[in-house]
Order: structure tokens, then C-alpha cells, then sequence
């Protein structure tokens, strides 16, 4: 018998203050035409003072909880991808375990940057497939905006802050289809955020991102390419087997890049960032669980799911919702 990871439940959480491209323009040299025609962005959401990766993670999975209808205490790996963690150590999601009173979990986090929802979505089917878990929570959370450099107009208008949960169980019914991830770690001085505690050479640099927009651009569209036949190969299917793209959301070029490759029209692409920017790991997870409450994503239908971020990693899942 096949044993699949079932999507049970998602939920997703989005901070109350927004700051739009007029607000940014405000404090740097750039418009609102130049961003939304470069990006497809128009606002972001912001993380307030007392809000941590941990506290938007428990909003996003409590939802996620009460969508699957099952306890808390039936899951049994949580997985949280994180480039804001609350601390060091503990990880963000054994906080997150103490805080939905989950006494059984196995807990930790990963760090694949804007690819970890697929890196996530990886461990978590490898787990259930092999009998090793049975109920696994997996949640991006993301304050994007304590590490953005606010004077950098090549970054800060970018990335905003959210959290998003996927419950995955194991069924004898179709689920996750396959998950395929990458990395090539040759590429730190393309997209990196230093962690100047643990540098070496403390005067350097801050702990904000810094990136080679352009470059990164280029290589993110090309290797989104490639994922996309690898999926499609892997799963002996055509292209037209596809229902929905929901594609992590860095620029609507390069999301519409993919969408071309796959000759699927703009709208059977899930687009969450012209209200929401960049969430990093917390997107993919955001727009899936967007589509899925708003009725698009309908049980039965096929979702490719993929991601690009620093490192380089990159990945996709393809699901039967
Ligand atoms: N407002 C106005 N002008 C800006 C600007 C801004 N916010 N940011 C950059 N510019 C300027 C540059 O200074 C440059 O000016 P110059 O020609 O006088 O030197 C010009 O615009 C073009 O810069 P470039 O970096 O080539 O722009 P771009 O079209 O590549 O757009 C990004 C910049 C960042 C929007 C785009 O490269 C991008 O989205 N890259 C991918 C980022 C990404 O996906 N990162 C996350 C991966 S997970």
C-alpha cells in the first residue's frame, strides 16, 4: 500500500500594519511605478514591536489545527523554517510546540531561506512516507523587515513579514505527489543576511540582507525552469495536468517566467505578493492557504509548488490536494 502526506489543514497570518511603495518612497529614492512595474508590489505587511516568528507561527497553526479538526497533541514533527528565529537556540519551533501545548513532538527548525516551505514540505512527506511520523506540522514565519536595511532601495522594497502553517498526515489516498530540492552553496555573495554575532569579522557587516537583485533574477528564472520539467518528468505528466502554480513570491516577472514555461494562464497562478511582497519561507505556504480558503485550490485538483532563495536552494512539490 501507497502511503501518502495528505494536506489536512492550512492556515496563514499576515501582521495588521502595512506599508506601501509610497510610504518607502518616502524614505529612499524610488516611486510606486518603478516598484509594481519591477516587482508586481504594492504593499507589505510589518510585524509589530511584540510580535515574534513563534507568535505569528501559533496564530497560523492554530488555524491550521482547527481546519484538519484534529488536537494538537496529535501531531507529532513540527518543522519551522525561519531567517528571523526568536532565538538562536531554542528553535522557533520547539517555542512554537510549548505555545499550541503539544507534548509528543519531535520539534526543530531548518534554514533554506525563501525555499523553505518546499524544503519543509520535503522532510515532512519523507517522514510520513517512511512510517517515521504520522501528523506533521510544517509553518514558515518570517520578520522580514528587522533585517531589511531600510536605506537600501535595492532591497527593502522588497520583502514583507507573515507566518503560514500546512498539517500533513498520512493517508492511503493521493497527497503529496513527489518534492524534488536543491542547493548550490556557491552563491553567498549573490543573496546573504550575516549573522554579525557569529562572524568572524564583527566590523563587516550588519545583519541585514544584501543582494545582486539583477543576477539573482537571472538565475532564479532559469533554474525555476528546469524544477518545473523535472517535476513534470518525474511525474510522467503533461503540463496540462496542472491545476494551480503557486509559486514563491519574489517578482511577478519571474513568476510569470514560470507560468509561461508551463503554458498556464495568469490565472490558474496563485499572486499574493502585490498586497503581501516577499515573505520569504512564509509565502508559498501564504498563497496556498489564500487559494485554498478562498475555494480555488479544490480537493482533487494538482498544485506545483516551487521555491528559489540564498544559498542558492530551490525546489518544488507537486501536490494532489
Ligand atoms: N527604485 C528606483 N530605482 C531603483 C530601485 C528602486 N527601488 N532599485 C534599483 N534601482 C535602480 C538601480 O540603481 C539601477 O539604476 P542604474 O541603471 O542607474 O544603475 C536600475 O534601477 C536598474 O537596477 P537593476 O538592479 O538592474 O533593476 P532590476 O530591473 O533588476 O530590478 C529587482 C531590481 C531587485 C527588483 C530585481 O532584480 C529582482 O526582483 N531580483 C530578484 C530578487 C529576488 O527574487 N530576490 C529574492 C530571491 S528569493
Amino acid at each position: 500500500m501507497t502511503v501518502y502526506a495528505k494536506v489536512i489543514g492550512t492556515g496563514g497570518y499576515l501582521p495588521e500594519a502595512i506599508k506601501t511603495n509610497e510610504d518607502i518612497s518616502k524614505t529612499v529614492d524610488t516611486s510606486d511605478e518603478w516598484i509594481f512595474e519591477r516587482t508586481g508590489i504594492k504593499k507589505r505587511h510589518i510585524a509589530a514591536d511584540d510580535e515574534t516568528a513563534s507568535s505569528m507561527a501559533e496564530i497560523a497553526a492554530k488555524q491550521a489545527i482547527e481546519a484538519a479538526a484534529i488536537d494538537a497533541n496529535d501531531i507529532d514533527l513540527i518543522i519551522v523554517s525561519t531567517g528571523t528565529p526568536d532565538n538562536v537556540y531554542p528553535s522557533t519551533a520547539c517555542l512554537l510546540q510549548h505555545r499550541l501545548g503539544n507534548k509528543k513532538a519531535v520539534a526543530f527548525d531548518i534554514q533554506a531561506a525563501c525555499s523553505g516551505s518546499v524544503f519543509s514540505l520535503d522532510i515532512a512527506t519523507q517522514y510520513i512516507k517512511s512510517g517515521a511520523a504520522k501528523t506533521v506540522l510544517i509553518v514558515g514565519a518570517e520578520i522580514c523587515s528587522r533585517i531589511v536595511d531600510w536605506t537600501d532601495r535595492g532591497t527593502c522594497i522588497l520583502f514583507g513579514d507573515g507566518a503560514a502553517a500546512m498539517l500533513l498526515q498520512a493517508s492511503e489516498e493521493a497527497g503529496v505527489l513527489s518534492t524534488h530540492i536543491h542547493s548550490d552553496g556557491g552563491f553567498e555573495e549573490l543573496l546573504k543576511c550575516p549573522n554579525p554575532q557569529a562572524a568572524s569579522d564583527k566590523t563587516a557587516e550588519q545583519g541585514y540582507i544584501s543582494m545582486k537583485g539583477n543576477e539573482v533574477f537571472k538565475v532564479a528564472v532559469n533554474t525555476l525552469g528546469k524544477i518545473v520539467d523535472e517535476t513534470l518528468t518525474a511525474n510522467n505528466l503533461d503540463k496540462s495536468a496542472i491545476d494551480w502554480l503557486v509559486p514563491h513570491q519574489a517578482n511577478s516577472r519571474i513568476i510569470a517566467a514560470t507560468a509561461k514555461k508551463l503554458k498556464m494562464s495568469m490565472e490558474q497562478v496563485v499572486l499574493t505578493l502585490e498586497e503581501q511582497g516577499n515573505t520569504s519561507s512564509a509565502s508559498v505556504l501564504l498563497a496556498f492557504n489564500t487559494a485554498v480558503r478562498d475555494g480555488r485550490i479544490q480537493r482533487g485538483q494538482v498544485v506545483l509548488l516551487e521555491a528559489f532563495g540564498a544559498g542558492f536552494t530551490w525546489g518544488s512539490a507537486l501536490i494532489k490536494y
